[in-house]
């Protein structure tokens, strides 16, 4: 991890497709405001890799994209996916290819409540999780064919990656950052029907935690685990999961509280020898692109992830808060949220909020 010493960053920004652009561009200008506080200065290259570039080369970004990306300190990613071009295509040749290359093994998903945020909860206050997320084996390991194709014989088979090594690693993580926060572990498998992979984890997991006898561990099935979110969402601090579950389950979680429009993720390594990749949970919601009214916070709040990743405490802590007193505000929000501000208008008041200074003296939440 990188300390600020009034230096410069490097981040390549990647809008991608739909409402990427759209929120990159509003969160560009607070990530630099709030890398001020730390007195770090950031230079931001644009990429123009994603769907458009895919339509035009064959490709949605160079053949060493990887390569270039570890240049950067990191990178702020908005969203691919494009109607005209074949989703498996454009997400698997972009993004879960860089998260793979790059060795981003980690996808950190934080989700908490906002106040004056709806939500379909009858109590949604409270919550506070962290989904760690495998990033790149599983069931989304691409390992697989499909054979008699067109034919009523057709058959297609996907096989699911799961190694010792990289669940030791996650676990690890995972005990770790709950030692950081309320010091609670659940893990979510489905060893009752699959009766491989996911009894690895079990075993590996439970072997991990019996290091760590200060934290709580328990291990949920994956259909149990949904209920409970339903349920008792704020009985959970760190949720760890493979590929598939902690992808399906941090779109549940973050519906509670405040939908996609709020949910920023990480794609980091464990060492952090290479950048990461900042991105809201969101895609490129075609449905509402070049409106205008896309939600910035997801963006913004990935931000706020990447300044605190870089050592730029007080940044993120601003953003986070500024973008909390800014939900608040009924003219604060985007219509996903229940209000009718533009993505420009919410961008603009986070960015005055920076200014207005932290509210409290907290510790930066930043990341969970
Ligand atoms: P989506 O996240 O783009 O949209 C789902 C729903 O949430 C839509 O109703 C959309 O309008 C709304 N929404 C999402 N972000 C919002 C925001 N910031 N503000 C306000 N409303 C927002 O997911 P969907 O529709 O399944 O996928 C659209 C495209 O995005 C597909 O091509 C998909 O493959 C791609 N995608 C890309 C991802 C990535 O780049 N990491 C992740 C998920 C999907
Ligand atoms: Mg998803």
């Amino acid at each position: 991890m990188m300390q600020p010493t009034g230096r410069t960053l490097r981040v390549a920004a990647i809008g991608g497709d739909g409402i990427g652009p759209e929120v990159v561009e509003a969160t560009i200008p607070v990530l630099q405001a709030a890398a001020a506080l730390d007195g770090l200065r950031i230079e931001v290259d644009r990429l123009d890799w994603g769907g458009e570039r895919m339509i035009r080369t064959g490709r949605p970004m160079p053949a060493d994209g990887p390569g270039l990306l570890r240049a950067f300190d990191a990178v702020l990613f908005g969203a691919v996916g494009r109607p005209d071009v074949p989703d498996h295509e454009l997400v698997w040749g972009l993004i879960i290819e860089l998260r793979q290359r790059l060795g981003l093994s980690l996808n950190l998903r934080p989700c908490q409540s906002w106040a004056g945020v709806p939500s379909p909860l009858r109590d949604p206050d409270g919550i506070d999780l962290l989904i760690v997320r495998e990033n790149t084996e599983g069931e989304y390991a691409g390992v697989g064919g499909r054979t008699h194709r067109q034919s009523s014989r057709e058959v297609a088979i996907e096989v699911a990656v799961h190694s010792r090594e990289t669940i030791e690693r996650i676990a690890r993580f995972a005990f770790g950052r709950a030692r950081a926060r309320r010091g609670q572990v659940a893990l979510v498998t489905k060893s009752n029907a699959m009766r491989y992979g996911y009894t690895l984890w079990d075993e590996v997991v439970a072997g991990i935690a019996a290091g760590y006898p200060d934290i709580g561990y328990e291990a949920v099935l994956v259909d149990a685990m949904a209920a409970r979110m339903v349920e008792r969402p704020a009985s959970l601090d760190v949720v760890l999961a493979g590929n598939l579950f902690g992808d399906v389950l941090s779109d549940l979680a973050c519906s509670f509280t405040g939908g996609l429009g709020l949910a920023p993720s990480a794609n980091v390594s464990y060492d952090r020898a290479v950048p990461g990749i900042y991105e809201p949970v969101h895609g490129s919601a075609p449905g509402i692109a070049g409106q205008g009214i896309a939600n910035p916070c997801a963006c913004l709040l990935s931000a706020a992830f990447l300044l605190g990743d870089l050592g730029a405490a007080r940044g993120a802590q601003a953003i986070q808060q500024a973008v909390a007193a800014t939900l608040r505000r009924p003219d604060g929000r985007t219509p996903d949220v229940g209000g009718a501000a533009t993505t420009r208008q919410v961008a603009q008041r986070v960015l005055a909020g920076l200014a207005a200074g932290p509210a409290t003296t907290e510790p930066a939440a930043a990341g969970g």
